[in-house]
C-alpha cells in the first residue's frame, strides 16, 4: 500500500501536476463517476484534478474546422492546461461510448493542432460484467495510440462494480478495491514524472 505523497519529502517539494480526467458516461447515476471520485480521493496530494466535460459536445464535423464551437474550443484548452489525462470509461457494446469518442475526435482536430499528442495518459473503467471494460480499455487505447498519447501500460484496471462498492462522494468500501485503485494512482503520478522528463512542459 503507497500513502499520498506529502507535498514536500525531506525538506525538497514535490513537483505538483494538474490531470484533466474524462468520466466516459453521461449517466447521472454513473459507476464510472463515482469510480472518478474514488480515484481523485486515493490519489497523491501533488496530482491536482479538473474534469473535463463531454457532455455539451455536438457531434464532430470537420465542417466546424474553420471555427471551433466554443464547448469545443474549451475542451482543447483544458487539456492544452493540464500535464496528463485521466479517462474513467464504461464500455458500451464491447466498445468505446460513442461520447467520449467524439470528445477525442473534437480534441484531435483541425489537423495539425491534436491536443491530445505527448499527453501522459491512463485507462481505467468499472462494468457491472465480470470483463471490467476491459475490451473498451483496448478500443480507447488503439485510439490514443493513433493520436500519440504515451499511455501507462500498467497496472491495467478492470473494475467490476458490485451493488455499493463506492459511494456518490468516491468512498470506497471494499479495503482491497481501496488498496488497488491508491496503487494505480500512485503509479500514474509516477508515469506522468517519467512521460514529463521525456517530453517536458511547452515553455
Ligand atoms: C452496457 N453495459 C455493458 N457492460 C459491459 O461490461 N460490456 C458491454 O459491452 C456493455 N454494453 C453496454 C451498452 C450500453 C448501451 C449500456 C447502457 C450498458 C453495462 C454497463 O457496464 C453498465 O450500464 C454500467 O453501469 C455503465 O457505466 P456507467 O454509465 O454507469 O458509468
Amino acid at each position: 500500500m503507497h500513502a499520498a505523497r506529502p507535498l514536500t519529502e525531506g525538506g525538497h517539494a514535490v513537483t505538483t501536476y494538474k490531470v484533466g480526467y474524462f468520466v466516459g458516461s453521461l449517466a447521472s447515476d454513473s459507476i464510472n463517476r463515482k469510480l472518478a471520485a474514488a480515484l481523485v480521493r486515493l490519489a497523491p496530494s501533488n496530482l491536482e484534478f479538473t474534469e473535463i466535460s463531454i457532455k455539451d459536445l455536438p457531434h464532430y464535423s470537420r465542417d466546424y474546422d474553420d471555427d471551433y464551437p466554443v464547448e469545443a474550443r474549451a475542451l482543447k484548452e483544458t487539456i492544452t492546461s493540464v500535464d496528463a489525462l485521466l479517462f474513467v470509461t464504461p464500455e458500451y457494446n464491447r466498445g468505446l461510448p460513442g461520447a467520449l469518442k467524439n470528445a477525442i475526435d473534437w480534441a484531435s482536430r483541425p489537423w495539425g493542432t491534436n491536443s491530445l499528442s505527448r499527453k501522459a495518459s491512463a485507462i481505467i473503467g468499472a462494468s457491472t460484467g465480470k470483463l471490467g471494460t476491459a475490451i473498451a480499455q483496448q478500443n480507447l487505447r488503439s485510439v490514443l495510440s493513433f493520436c500519440n498519447a504515451p499511455q501507462m501500460s500498467a497496472p491495467e484496471a478492470y473494475i467490476q462494480f458490485t451493488p455499493g462498492l463506492i459511494t456518490d462522494d468516491g468512498e470506497v468500501t471494499n479495503a482491497s478495491t481501496e488498496d488497488f485503485l491508491r496503487n494505480f494512482m500512485f503509479e500514474f503520478e509516477q508515469f506522468i514524472a517519467r512521460v514529463l522528463t521525456v517530453v517536458p512542459r511547452p515553455s
